[in-house]
């Protein structure tokens, strides 16, 4: 392999991997702009005395990100069937049986399948948002108060590949590589500074992070 031939497959892979994961990265985003209103946890507190999540995760938020990601995600896969982009997944699921432990789990190929998928992607970074804020207020850290590590930036990221890989490991597996993972392991925290930092001097976000 040449070069110009390894530094194009490095330069697809990082395609690939923001393509695969953009669907995720804007359910966050649409979280914030529409959120608001009724925290998920109604207000109730944790044995600890402190809230189970807070007031910054609202039942609108998780709505509205879920839809965000899987509107996004749809436009992405028009645009794919539109112009033909090489390399890029149309996050549509494949036959494929995968044996996870004593477990079977079946995946169709489904022209609408991709719904699912990106579903399935959304829904787990917001999960992912959610179990990150429930860890910090069980450390006694308040509502938009900075968690450890790189938690606030990872969490949805983590999540919504733990949802890809509980509910369609065939597909993930077939279009995401720990290469793709090094990848954005190594970006999100980067561009989740850059956008929340954008985001706080819209005042969007009251926070930088
Ligand atoms: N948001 C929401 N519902 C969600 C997620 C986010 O309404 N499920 C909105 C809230 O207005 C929240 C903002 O998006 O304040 C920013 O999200 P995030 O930074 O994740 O929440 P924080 O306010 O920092 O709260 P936490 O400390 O619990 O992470
Ligand atoms: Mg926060």
């Amino acid at each position: 392999m040449s070069l110009t031939d390894a530094l194009i497959a490095v330069l697809i892979i990082i395609a690939q991997a923001f393509w695969l994961t953009f669907p995720a990265y804007v359910s966050g985003p649409f979280g914030v702009i529409f959120g608001g209103g009724r925290p998920i946890d109604g207000g109730r507190k944790w044995k600890d005395g402190n809230r189970i999540f807070g007031d910054g995760k609202t039942v609108d938020g998780l709505v509205w990100g879920i839809l965000g990601g899987i509107a996004v995600g749809t436009a992405m896969v028009l645009l794919l069937w539109t112009f033909d982009i090489p390399f890029m997944t149309d996050f549509t699921p494949v036959n494929k049986t995968v044996h996870i432990g004593p477990f079977d789990i079946q995946e169709k190929r489904n022209g609408l399948g991709f719904i699912t998928v990106l579903l399935a992607m959304s829904l787990g970074a917001m999960c992912g948002d959610l179990v990150a804020s429930f860890a910090k207020r069980r450390r006694g850290l308040r509502r938009g108060e900075k968690g450890p590590g790189l938690l606030d930036q990872l969490d949805f990221l983590i999540g919504s590949w733990t949802f890809l890989l509980i509910f369609f490991p065939g597909w993930f597996l077939d279009n995401f590589g720990w290469q793709h993972a090094v990848v954005m392991l190594i970006a999100t925290p980067l561009s989740h500074r850059m956008t929340n930092y954008i985001a706080f001097q819209l005042k969007m976000k009251k926070e930088p992070w």
